[in-house]
């Protein structure tokens, strides 16, 4: 039985050709700026953000927490987005290790915070209050169902921020499938921010890596933030391999895990007890709810028995990611195990 891992993007393995090229790799000591791979990666990221520097890091995580120290002070406070990656999933780092107050403005359905929530939320000069400097977006929205920032929506948080004296950092983990839902280059999603990361190891199938794109000085400053953190790597271009053919070869064909999203999409709404949690599937998360009859827990343990493999969090509704290694045929092997789990446990209602 083949077993449909659908709990995320991020279970992807290196292809063959990423396999072959961190074989080949050319290396040196990337902490002296030493390995030819890394430049390369380095530069090429930086090109296809729009930007005039980038930093590899080992993770999403590490490039966000950097970006927020590179961009504050302790004491500060940054704004986020009450569903957003940085302020529930990165162990609460850029308070615990940054020391910033993170104040937490809603996002709406589709990743956005509201301009005027922003504006309300940015402290005046005050004795009694920490200083804003940061506003942080992220773009696709993982918790609001793969949800895609515009250009303008972008633009016009970052006039905002940056008329009251603010940065924009970007959370673009998943930038290129927002770029290849609009139709647009990823640099058009950061073109005003103040600095941007994206992962190599989500739907890009590299294994590991993501890069923090920005001005030559702040990738600068970046850099030695990186290594305080222990994230000076010394061959990295093994990694950094990997990455070069992730950028090159697997962009494009995101397309695909989109439209085996909203073809997973499509079939769960047919299927009687699950209701999807989104009004449209932009991008390659899909997430849907049991009826109340249905048992979260049975249908979890017996959806797993089945080898279908979909994400579960506390209270959550059920989230299943497409990516390169899901073809169009396993969603509808995945959809069929689906239904008869439905059906098994209706039976038992
Ligand atoms: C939006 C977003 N930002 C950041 C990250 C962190 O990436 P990493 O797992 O590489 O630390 C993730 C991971 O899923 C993510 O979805």
């Amino acid at each position: 039985m083949k077993v449909i891992d659908l709990r995320s993007d991020t279970i992807t393995h290196p292809t063959p050709e990423m396999r072959r090229a961190m074989f080949e790799a050319e290396v040196g000591d990337d902490v002296y700026g030493e390995d030819p791979t890394v430049n390369r990666l380095e530069a090429m990221a930086a090109g296809i953000m729009g930007k005039e520097a980038a930093l590899l890091t080992p993770s999403g995580t590490q490039s966000n927490l950097i970006a927020v120290l590179t961009h504050t002070h302790r004491g500060d406070e940054i704004i986020v987005g009450d569903e957003s990656h940085i302020l529930w999933y990165e162990v609460g780092g850029a308070s615990t290790l940054g020391g910033v107050i993170m104040r937490a403005v809603p996002n709406d359905s589709r990743g956005r915070l509201n301009p005027d929530d922003i504006e309300r939320a940015i402290r005046s000069k005050d004795i009694h209050y920490p200083e804003t400097k940061l506003v942080c977006l992220e773009n696709t929205h993982n918790r609001c169902g793969g949800a895609v920032l515009t250009p303008d929506y972008t633009d016009e948080v970052c006039d905002l921020a940056h008329a009251r004296g603010l940065k924009v950092h970007l959370d673009g983990a998943r930038i290129f499938n927002a770029a290849i839902a609009l139709g647009v280059p990823a640099s058009a999603l950061a073109r005003n921010v103040d600095s941007v990361s994206f992962c190599l190891s989500k739907g890009l199938s590299a294994p590991v890596g993501s890069l923090l794109c920005g001005s030559k000085d702040f990738i600068e400053r970046a850099r030695k933030f990186r290594k305080m953190l222990g994230g000076g790597m010394r061959q990295a271009g093994i990694i950094a391999a990997a990455g070069i053919v992730a950028l090159e070869a697997m962009i494009e064909r995101l397309a695909e895990d989109h439209a085996n999203a909203k073809r997973l999409a499509q079939g769960l709404a047919q299927i009687k007890g699950i209701t999807l949690a989104q009004d449209e599937i932009p991008t390659n998360i899909v997430m849907f709810r049991l009826s109340p009859e249905l048992s979260v827990v049975e249908f979890a343990e017996s959806l797993e028995k089945t080898g279908v493999r979909v994400g579960l969090r506390d209270g959550r509704p059920f989230r299943a990611v497409t990516h390169c290694m899901v073809s169009s045929s396993d969603i509808d092997e995945a959809l069929a195990r689906i239904e008869g789990v439905c059906r098994k446990l209706r039976s038992r209602a």
